[in-house]
């Protein structure tokens, strides 16, 4: 089923300073939520993205946008804290872990509203878009729905024999150690693979009848409330399981069970976005299992692909400063 490629060694700076599943979880989700939405929900989408940027390409806009001076005050949104006490217990409970400068659960409550208001001017209905891509990948990747040790980030691991933090093995070092690079090929292929396990019924049913249970827009925190608790739960249950994981090779038995728990969040977290998305836009999910099958061929207008001619000044500037912001950087990935 999966194929093992050999590691890609990057160079150690490389692994610091990740804070966001990297393109294979971004990137993947993205497309596969394409394949399942409907044909009004791809429109919609289509409309609030440029000519030339793809559903891909927003969606991993935000981790670039959280790391310049004007877009920082985003970077809380990227995950939701829980002051449980893994392994023992775990637990996301929103008036305790949402800080005052916001979260992921608390930012998409918000980003659903403002790419529903109309009073709104494009561009920011367009950048709601974007961050909506992005977190609901984010909030299906356990180490962004927990506090301890910075989401893992101090947790000093090795994986096949260099140092990196838990965090960023979670985020892409585990999936890229057995996928290779997240090209656009891997990532389509990656797509393709989770659609059919999908549509050929390989997930377990009852787990995967919770995929769709809680997409209810207008709920405010409740759903999102659900999805994060779920990926905390995988922190107990797996991620922080031994407690003692500090110092230890991750590579072998840990990274070979992670596998397929990276592999279903981001199929989850996928097929939730075409869920919350054509639920916006229709008031429908649209998930029920004739109108995936139909969706799959509707929607899945390869690699959705904005019409919007130009580009807004305000994102114009924005883009401006990512660049720069890049170059200064040089050397530091911004994870994607
Ligand atoms: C929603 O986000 C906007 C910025 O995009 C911010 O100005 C506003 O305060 C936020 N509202 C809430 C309730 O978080
Ligand atoms: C969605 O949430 C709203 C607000 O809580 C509620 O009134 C409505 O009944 C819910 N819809 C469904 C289908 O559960």
């Amino acid at each position: 089923m999966h194929l093992l490629t050999p590691l890609l060694l990057l160079p150690p700076l490389l692994a610091q300073q990740t804070q966001a599943w990297g393109f294979y979880g971004h990137k993947t989700v993205a497309l596969l939520a394409s394949r399942y939405l409907l044909p009004e929900t791809s429109t919609f989408v289509q409309t609030f993205l440029y000519r030339g940027q793809t559903i891909m390409d927003a969606a991993v806009w935000a981790d670039r946008y959280a790391h310049i001076p004007l877009g920082r005050y985003s970077k809380t949104w990227h995950y939701i804290d829980a002051k449980d006490d893994p392994p023992r217990s775990c637990g996301v409970m929103y008036s305790r872990d949402c800080g005052g400068s916001g979260c992921i659960v608390s930012a998409l409550v918000n980003m659903t509203a403002r790419i529903q208001d109309e009073e709104l001017p494009w561009a920011q209905r367009a950048q709601a878009l974007r961050f909506i891509l992005h977190f609901l990948g984010d909030i299906h990747q356990p180490l962004h729905t927990e506090h301890a040790s910075l989401g893992g980030n101090l947790i000093k691991v090795h994986f096949h024999g260099t140092e990196i933090n838990l965090h960023s093995a979670w985020d892409s070092r585990i999936i890229e150690s057995f996928l290779g690079k997240p090209t656009e090929r891997g990532i389509i292929s990656l797509t393709n693979t989770l659609e059919d396990r999908i549509n050929n019924g390989i997930y377990n049913p009852s787990a995967f009848s919770t995929w769709k249970n809680c997409l209810n827009t207008s709920a405010e925190e409740t759903c999102p409330l659900v999805w994060a608790n779920g990926a905390n739960r995988w922190v107990c249950e797996y991620v922080l399981k031994d407690g003692d994981i500090k110092g230890k090779e991750i590579a072998g038995e840990y990274a070979d069970g992670a596998l397929p728990i990276i592999e279903e969040s981001i199929a989850m977290a996928g097929f939730r976005l075409a869920g919350w998305l054509n639920m916006l836009v229709t008031g429908r999910d649209g998930l029920d299992e004739e109108e995936v099958l139909r969706g799959a061929k509707v929607g899945g207008a390869g690699v959705l692909e904005g019409t919007r001619e130009g580009v807004e000044e305000v994102d114009r500037v924005i883009d401006r400063m990512i660049e720069e912001g890049e170059r200064r950087f040089e050397g530091v990935r911004v994870q994607g």
